[in-house]
């Protein structure tokens, strides 16, 4: 068990980017209450992540791990958790067929409330009011009452949360995931896109391989396991301590620590100091972990930090997962990943091409360019491929819904068409197009890549 740290460590140490609740005796009750309520996850499901994560951290596996920014109360909805589980299904067959790697599938799902903000106050007009912070602890719309971060609304973020992990588990092993029918929407998607020729070898050749599955008598009905269902993960940023705290219980198998409210938790860029409150929480967790690595993160820092959250150098434990921006993806992750490797960490490397790529579209819209997504991700590879290490998985913002929030894309979404079904609570995500075309173009990179092959065929289809 970790030295000198216990659940509630973290309220000792400088917290940043927690709210101010008012009303500290109906606090009090909330997190109590939550310390009552049955765990979302498993330890042995964290554990079982945990062993998926050691394949990518050897180089034998990728991790692909996508949702929303920020989850919603208003937009919660059976439609909508389908939706984002399709289009990451859809994506991981694509990428295992690429990369001939076992693809980890995780939900930024079931727990992706809270949101660090840059600012504590937003102004319209002459009016001053506490930021949006996610819907666990303020609502959006924009009034004094709103604003008010308010404890109940983790009581409603953790059954919204436990509803939908129980639809993605049912997706999971249900039959809804099986490889078949996944395939058969790609191949809708590569029909309908202006870019049919350039998608169109590899849905053929993923259509041979199952096929020839089929024929070698690998079929739902004898190998349900394989085609049938998957292993789905998820995650959310370790933001919102009494949330996290509240649902930490001890594992009666191993008598370790576990944070039962997701399979892995990341510390964001904004949360990641090394006295902090947040990283404090984690590194007494045994949860798979993930840290942000923002551009303003030097190496010295980052190794203190990964000797903090990983002492023991364990495979698997920790993903960094690197936000740098296309235009300096090269230039701030080299020094990193080869500090990194020189001093024989074992680390993920994993791309979020969203947090560095934010921008106002030219009527004042918050996008990102699908250009510049796909560049930080093929500068990633590139640094990867320079420094010989693995480039381990994908950190995504996106929907399975067809919304307007991110332009470009071969639908060519323009700056004008923002508008028209812009829903995020916070920043704009991939729509279903966006993110599948996404997936095409990264099996581009893991194709061209020298990855280690898995020892047989059956162990990536066991991924699927
Ligand atoms: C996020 O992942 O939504 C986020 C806020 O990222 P970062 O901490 O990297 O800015
Ligand atoms: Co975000």
């Amino acid at each position: 068990m970790t030295k000198d740290w216990k659940p509630d460590s973290w309220r000792d140490k400088p917290a940043k980017q927690l709210p101010d609740y008012k009303d500290k005796a109906a606090l009090k009750s909330v997190e109590e209450k939550i310390q009552t309520l049955p765990p979302l996850v498993f330890a042995g499901e964290a554990r079982n992540l945990r062993r998926h994560l050691v394949k990518v951290a050897e180089g034998k596996a990728f991790l692909l791990q996508g949702g929303d920014c920020a989850e919603s109360f208003a937009e919660f909805g059976s439609m909508k958790i389908r939706d984002t589980f399709r289009v990451l299904m859809q994506m991981s067959i694509v990428l295992t067929f690429a990369g001939s790697l076992p693809v980890v599938k995780m939900g930024r799902m079931a727990g992706q409330f809270a949101k660090p903000r840059s600012g504590d106050f937003e102004t319209q007009g002459d009016e001053t009011f506490p930021s949006y912070r996610g819907d666990s602890i303020n609502a959006l719309e924009f009034t004094a009452e709103s604003r008010e971060p308010d404890p109940d609304r983790m009581l409603q973020a953790y059954y919204q949360a436990a509803a939908t992990l129980n639809l993605l588990r049912a997706f999971a092993h249900g039959g809804y995931a099986d490889l078949h029918r996944v395939h058969g929407w790609n191949l809708d998607f590569v029909n309908d896109s202006p870019l049919t020729e350039r998608y169109e070898q590899l849905a053929k050749q993923i259509d041979k391989s199952l096929s020839f599955m089929s024929a070698c008598g690998i079929t739902g009905e004898r190998t349900p396991e394989i085609i049938r269902q998957t292993e789905f993960y998820t995650g959310h940023e370790a933001l919102l301590l009494p949330y996290e705290q509240g649902l930490t219980r001890i594992d009666s198998t191993t008598g370790d620590w576990y944070n039962c409210s997701a399979h892995f938790v990341w510390i964001g860029a904004r949360t990641h100091q090394l006295d902090g409150a947040q990283i404090e929480f984690v590194r007494g967790i045994n949860n798979p972990l993930g840290l942000k690595c923002s551009p303003d993160l030097d190496a010295d820092t980052l190794l203190k930090l990964i000797d903090v959250l990983n002492p023991n150098n364990d495979p698997g434990r920790l993903t960094l997962i690197a936000r740098m921006g296309a235009d300096q993806v090269e230039s701030k992750l080299s020094p990193l990943v080869r500090a990194v490797k020189e001093e024989g960490r074992n680390v993920i490397w994993s791309c979020d091409p969203m947090h560095g790529n934010t921008i106002k579209s030219s009527n004042g819209i918050k996008t990102r360019k699908f250009e510049d997504v796909v560049s930080e991700i093929q500068g990633f590879f590139n640094v990867h491929r320079t420094e010989g290490t693995h480039p381990g998985g994908v950190h995504l913002e996106l929907t399975g819904q067809d919304v307007t929030e991110c332009t470009g894309g071969a639908k060519k979404i323009a700056d004008e068409d923002l508008s028209s079904r812009y829903h995020t609570h916070c920043d704009p995500r991939l729509n279903a197009n966006q993110a599948l075309e996404l997936a095409f173009l990264i099996a581009d990179e893991l194709k061209d890549m020298n990855i280690n092959k898995p020892d047989n065929i059956s162990e990536a289809a066991a991924a699927e």
